[in-house]
């Protein structure tokens, strides 16, 4: 028995997404910048993808850029904007403390070039208070980027709220939506976003393709240049195939939202009450709602994070320390760290996120072996519970 329980780290293909990328990669394999047919063919399968994107997250086709995924949608929407705004004065970026690597780090490159930067604090629901923002901004302030949902403990944050307030001060507002797209509606313009991030393997789709929103008129500067694909907002022949394939997991995502939010919200309760229903010294992380469907974090007293993904692991479960970046590291999560875990509890939770294909069957397997894992492991550290 096998059981995928890691689906904030990425999720197996969709079957009509191989069959597209199939014909794709078989059939249409032109260059869609070339004239001829066989480019006219590459082209309408971007033109299709960019229809799907765009349909799902709310955006015209045409504010759709493809991108290699959610890390490039990140660093160009932060590097994009903070190249176009820099000549305007304003060098200021705000952003969150939970906020992905792939925003962290680029904000930490920003900063080495003289943008100065702040990280807005969360407490232990994991959600940013939207006085914190408007405390923080100033008249020089670019860009705001707060993630929709926190990929390690699922809380969304009040984008709309957030979005509004930066506007009122004139910054630009940027959200990593890579956690939600797919998961819950998603619409641009109910959010009031500039810009948004998404990745296709998030949802059923390929790794290696992603997509940047740019709302029409947003000021921002192309961080790949060269050829004047993608309208010269991003440089290089298009990953058609992958790109195609993410426009089907577009489809397929749209038609089943609400249902299958449903089914996984019930089969992660179900399983959040087992865990601390059976469990003495077991605790959520962060606040229930409002949470994307798919995600729970939970902390077990006394035990090492690493030691129970690879007990599980043994037993066939698949799970996950917070996010895949820092696996095979024994890194504390930054995002409990940030939300003021002290520090064994940031050294003693596992995320466990679910997708297509679990079932309640797999819910209770992982219930029925939990407890004498944990056990195990809790005797080896000589915490009684
Ligand atoms: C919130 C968030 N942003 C960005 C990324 C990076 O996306 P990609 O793997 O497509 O580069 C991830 C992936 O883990 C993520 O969870």
């Amino acid at each position: 028995m096998r059981i995928y329980f890691d689906h904030n780290a990425t999720t197996p293909l969709e079957r009509s997404v191989v069959e597209v990328m199939t014909t794709v990669l078989t059939e249409n394999f032109g260059n869609p910048s070339s004239v001829h047919y066989f480019g006219q063919q590459a082209k309408g399968r971007l033109d299709d993808a960019r229809i799907a994107l765009g349909a799902l997250i709310g955006a015209e086709p045409s504010e759709i850029v493809f991108t290699s995924g959610g890390t490039e949608a990140d660093n160009f929407a932060l590097r994009g904007v903070a190249e176009a705004l820099e000549p305007t004065g304003r060098r200021h970026l705000i952003a969150t403390t939970i906020e992905h690597e792939a925003v962290l780090v680029t904000l930490k490159a920003l900063a080495r070039r003289g943008w100065r930067v702040t990280l807005l604090p969360v407490d232990q629901t994991g959600i940013v208070k939207p006085d914190a923002l408007s405390e923080a901004l100033s008249d020089d302030t670019a860009l705001v980027s707060v993630m929709h949902a926190n990929n390690e403990i699922g809380t969304i944050q009040p984008i709309a709220e957030l979005a509004a307030r930066a506007h009122a001060r004139g910054a630009l507002f940027h959200t990593d939506a890579v956690q939600t797209v797919a998961k819950v509606p998603v619409d641009v313009r109910s959010l009031g976003v500039d810009l948004l991030s998404l990745s296709a393997h998030k949802f059923n789709g390929p790794k290696g393709a992603g997509a940047l929103y740019i709302k029409r008129g947003t000021r921002i500067t192309a961080i790949l240049t060269g050829g004047k694909h993608e309208r010269t907002r991003r440089a290089g022949t298009e990953n058609v195939a992958a790109i195609a394939g993410m426009g089907e997991a577009a489809k397929v995502g749209a038609g089943k939202l609400t249902q299958e939010g449903r089914r996984l919200a019930a089969l992660r309760d179900r399983l959040e009450q087992g865990i601390l229903g059976g469990l003495p010294g077991t605790a959520v992380n962060g606040s229930l709602a409002p949470r994307v469907p798919n995600t729970t974090n939970v902390s077990f007293e006394g035990v090492e994070a690493e030691s129970l993904l690879i007990a599980l692991d043994l037993e066939g479960i698949a799970v996950s320390t917070g996010s895949a970046c820092s696996s095979g590291t024994l890194e504390p999560s930054h995002v409990l760290r940030a939300m003021g875990f002290p520090a064994h509890r940031t050294q003693n939770s596992i995320r466990v996120s679910l997708g297509q294909g679990n079932t309640e069957e797999q819910v209770d397997y992982f219930l029925g072996k939990l407890p004498a894992v944990v056990q195990k492991l809790r005797s080896l550290t000589g915490v009684r519970r």
